[in-house]
């Protein structure tokens, strides 16, 4: 077996916290950002830009825009990065064709609950390398200890309605700033660029607290179950005979469910690495998707009353396979795992574990000692029952004149503990470890850099960018910007 001592118990330490993972928001509400606009793409020389009348939005500007026009809502602002702005041209501009009418799309119904709008990954270069993590649909929206991100350079418009006042998370960063203080949020929130990025009727509450509890902390989103899954359009057509459905998830799905009794000493963050480093990288399981996290069941006695709500660890495997290979990769993947739990369970603090797959198929093991721990066992006993055997032996021959004082055998828990520093992996270890508590320091952008052009004529530039109340809305107040 390979060895590498050490080196999980190091983990085990460093780590101290874990369960923390980061949301980061697809959507954006920027000006250059084809999607936004009706048409399907930015407005150019010959257009007129219209935004509605009743919207209200923060819009980024990345660069300078000309155009035929530009219609602004009652309420909004512009967030322009240095160096960009609008001008207004007369006539028309050859690259742009005839020109027209393009509407800014309307960004009010987005919702904070929706698990499609929400990107996740276990650190922040892994959103850059496109490396996201899956998860049930309960937990693709921010969980109570999930740092939330907002892209830098980017506004948007998110609709925080929920189903408690307040929605915990533990740090939530925007336009480069990142809040780990709930006071110095709700004070964000009441700006004029804070109200127009989180409205409705919850507000998020930054509480900047990890999870402490290293068997893994619950997510804190199933008081929103019905909410989430609102926003979820189930697939129809399940190729399997008997689908499942996750914990947390709003679809059934073909796939292979796993629950795992842990003890004490089991580490979420750990067993998650493993199963990645063991299975999740053979390329025979690539196309596997795999979210684990720990989820609360109620015991049900005569399978109706509740009485009891215990914790596991739900290992939800999906494959992208359909018709009658529908989940069958899944279930191999179960039954490795299982093989793993019943050699390796006991080192990483797992009881038992048990499928459940699409198929139809069940599968259950417990945490035996693994094979190299029993071969010890059984060659320690022999060692005792001959040396027992020789010493009364020798008793009875009378080569020993008294009681001779027994060696202090080596106890079995120190034994133990030597095995069980052998391969705690079972196989090289990938020494890349993302610790998302080492997140580089980003610095921070100059508040005020973000807005270069320092007066527009006609509007009001105001710390937080640059302000458009517009009482009297009329398409030809902006024509001022013609000077630009
Ligand atoms: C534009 O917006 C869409 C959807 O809102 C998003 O998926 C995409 O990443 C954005 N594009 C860029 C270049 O940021």
């Amino acid at each position: 077996m390979p060895t590498a001592p050490a080196l999980v118990p190091l983990f085990l330490c460093v780590l101290g916290s874990v369960g923390g993972v980061y949301k980061q928001w697809i959507p954006d509400t920027n000006f250059e950002n084809a999607t936004n606009w009706d048409k399907g793409s930015v407005p150019c020389g010959s257009d007129q830009a219209v935004f509605p009348a009743q919207g209200k939005v923060a819009v980024y500007v990345g660069l300078v825009h000309t155009l035929a026009g530009l219609s602004l809502p009652v309420d909004g602002e512009f967030v322009l990065a240095p160096g960009a702005g609008f001008s207004i041209r007369v006539g028309q501009d050859p690259g742009c064709g005839a020109g027209g009418t393009t509407q800014f799309k309307d960004v009010e119904s987005l919702k904070w609950f929706d698990p499609d709008l929400w990107s996740a990954a276990s650190s922040v270069d892994d959103f850059q390398k496109g490396s996201y993590l899956f998860f049930v649909h309960e937990e693709s929206v921010p969980c109570q200890y999930d740092d939330v991100l907002f892209r830098d350079a980017s506004s948007f418009r998110v609709d925080v309605s929920g189903n408690t006042n307040t929605v915990p998370v533990k740090s939530v960063k925007v336009l480069g700033q990142r809040f780990e203080s709930n006071s110095e949020f709700s004070q964000y929130l009441t700006s004029s660029l804070g109200k127009l990025q989180f409205h409705g009727s919850s507000s998020i509450k930054v509480e900047g607290s990890s999870c402490t509890d290293v068997t893994g902390c619950e997510c804190g989103n199933s008081a929103n179950h019905e909410r989430i899954c609102a926003n979820v359009a189930c697939s129809q057509q399940l190729d399997c005979k008997k689908p499942l459905r996750p914990v947390g998830h709003c679809c059934d799905v073909c796939g292979t469910i796993m629950d795992i009794q842990f003890s004490g000493s089991f580490n979420l963050d750990s067993y998650r690495q493993r199963l990645q480093h063991l299975f999740l990288a053979l390329p025979k399981y690539k196309s596997v998707q795999l979210a684990a996290s720990k989820v609360s069941k109620t015991q049900k006695m005569l399978g109706i009353i509740p009485y009891q709500s215990t914790h596991e660890i739900q290992v939800v495997l999906l494959d992208q396979n359909t018709g009658s290979e529908a989940g069958m990769l899944s279930e191999a993947l179960a039954r490795d795992i299982l093989k793993d739990v019943h050699d390796q369970g006991a080192h990483l603090g797992i009881e038992s574990a048990d499928f459940r797959a699409s198929s139809g198929a069940t599968g259950s093991d417990v945490s035996g000692l693994g094979d190299g721990d029993v071969a010890g066992i059984v060659l320690g006993v022999l060692a005792l029952v001959v040396f027992s055997v020789l010493l009364v032996v020798a008793y009875r021959k009378g080569l020993l004149p008294r009681m001779p004082r027994l060696p202090r055998l080596p106890s079995f828990s120190s034994w133990k503990k030597d095995s069980g520093e052998v391969g705690e992996l079972g196989g090289p270890i990938d020494h890349g470890f993302d610790n998302p508590m080492f997140e580089k320091p980003h610095a921070l952008p100059e508040i005020s850099g973000l807005y270069g052009a320092e007066s527009l004529n006609g509007i009001t530039l105001t710390h937080s960018g640059v302000h458009f109340v517009n009482p009297v809305y009329d398409e030809t107040d902006f024509t001022c910007l013609e000077k630009l």
